[in-house]
């Protein structure tokens, strides 16, 4: 896959554009498979989707199209719509081989027609020639390039920047969104979108975890399970990357987190938010979320059966006393525990109608005490681990009573991360907040977290 400058952003209008290209790919690569490469057809198709490659590269936009599990990427831009609209192609293209289709400026018409040729042929014919690259490499292919399938792969350092990380986060919270909104008219949740979405987070966990942890720290109350489902999501890839690279893993892992509060989407929300007691039939409703998510989510076509798992499951507790019930008893799936442990840690550390926000440290205490319990024991020293005593966006009381928010960890020193000073001991907000990393410097010491809504303090307008 291109790695050039040219991946990171494309216009709305080469965005859709990138609908055209694959139009026209699908339709020459038809004409190919039923007439020789002489017929109109096909060379009027070739004509037509040259037109499209050519004016990405007026623009300087390398072609790039990359093809893995059900998904089609241009560049390193994932495109859940044409990945569904495209679905027959991408599967047809992917069952020959193909990962990647990439045109280069300066490529010839006739390597073209051959490469089109070649995604024209079937399966036993690109066996037979020992291979899609083979073949490729026999077709004297150089401008055009057809690439194997390839295994996930991280991303290169220096690929990743924070604004995708941004990017993929609030793709989820808008995915959760549409969820909810087709749960609640009782409409059936496609799953290609979900898999772009999880594919991104996957992505950008595995390749800048700290980033994605600090977009945790966003919370909202009025669209609380919205962001709670993306921060769970982003939590349970962190703590599940911290185990295995194993990309399948993951990606269950993910979707799974993402959508495992599917069943409170049918749920009253007067009963989600009410504040005082619940009433028995109160209760049972709440308690049958597990069940009913995973009945809902077992009727998305192309959905991961392991999320399904994940979504009966989360609620179970590590030494299964926990609902639904299960006769006999099973242990929970690793996938479930480590998705139990991130769902703690968020709905203790968000403002709900019914309990204030924990601070860091608090929330950290408490699932300790509920280790080999609520939650399995190893899995949550490696979340404490993970998250560090401090972490980003936490907001703290330093010793000489002066209060400052998180930026960073300090990999060498967990109680020193590197801080914004915003306010002096008087409790007055400084002009200019000062940055200091206290892993460089003796003065001072972090004494505890301090809720940010006690302070009014706008973490985001510090940290972003
Ligand atoms: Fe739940």
């Amino acid at each position: 896959m291109s790695t050039g400058a040219e991946t990171s952003t494309y216009s709305a209008r080469q965005i859709g554009r990138v609908r055209d290209l694959l139009t026209r790919l699908h339709a020459v690569r038809r004409a190919a498979q039923f007439y020789p490469a002489v017929h109109p057809s096909v060379t009027e198709g070739i004509a037509e989707l040259r037109e499209v490659i050519d004016k990405f590269h007026s623009e300087g936009v390398e072609v790039s199209l990359a093809l893995c599990e059900g998904e089609v990427l241009f560049g390193e831009q994932s495109m859940p719509q044409e990945s569904i609209l495209f679905d027959q192609l991408i599967r047809e293209i992917t069952a020959l081989g193909v990962g990647t289709i990439e045109i280069s400026r300066g490529y010839r018409p006739d390597e073209l027609e051959r490469a089109i040729a070649i995604l024209a042929s079937d399966v036993l014919d690109v066996e037979q020639h020992g291979g899609i690259e083979r073949m490729g490499a026999e077709a004297g292919l150089s401008y055009v390039r057809l690439g194997a399938v390839r295994a996930f792969e991280r991303l290169e350092e220096g690929e990743f920047d924070a604004e995708r990380a941004r990017e993929s986060y609030e793709g989820a919270v808008e995915l959760v969104r549409e969820i909810d909104d087709i749960v609640r008219r009782n409409r059936v949740v496609g799953s290609g979108r979900i898999k772009g979405v999880v594919r991104s987070l996957v992505d950008n966990v595995v390749s800048s975890r700290e980033t994605m942890l600090e977009l945790t720290g966003l919370k909202s109350h009025d669209e609380y399970t919205f962001y709670h489902s993306a921060n769970v999501a982003i939590l349970s890839l962190a703590l599940g990357s911290a185990i295995t690279d194993d990309y399948r893993f993951l990606s269950s892992l993910g979707t799974g987190a993402l959508l495992h509060d599917l069943g409170k989407m049918t749920v009253d929300l007067e009963i989600l938010n009410k504040p005082g007691a619940l009433t028995p039939a109160e209760w049972n409703e709440v308690r049958n979320h597990s069940v009913s998510g995973a009945r809902t989510a077992s009727r998305i076509r192309g959905l991961d059966k392991s999320a399904i798992v994940i979504i009966l499951e989360h609620h179970m507790r590590f030494d299964g006393s926990g609902y639904p019930a299960r006769t006999p008893r099973r242990p929970q799936h690793l996938a479930s525990r480590i998705v139990a442990v991130a769902d703690a840690y968020d709905a203790m550390t968000s403002r709900r109608s019914y309990s204030a926000a924990r601070v860091h440290d608090e929330a950290m205490e408490l699932l300790v005490r509920s280790a080999g319990t609520a939650l399995d024991p190893a899995l949550v020293r490696l979340f404490v681990t993970m998250m560090g005593v401090y972490p980003p966006r936490s907001v703290v009381r330093l010793s000489d009573g002066s209060t400052a928010i998180v930026l960073r960890p300090n990999a060498s020193d967990p109680l020193r991360p590197v801080i914004r000073m915003i306010a002096d001991a008087d409790g007055s907000m400084l002009s200019e907040p000062v940055e200091v990393d206290l892993g460089a410097s003796s003065g001072q010491d972090i004494v505890r977290c301090l809720d940010p809504a006690d302070l009014n303090i706008d973490v985001d307008g510090y940290v972003l």
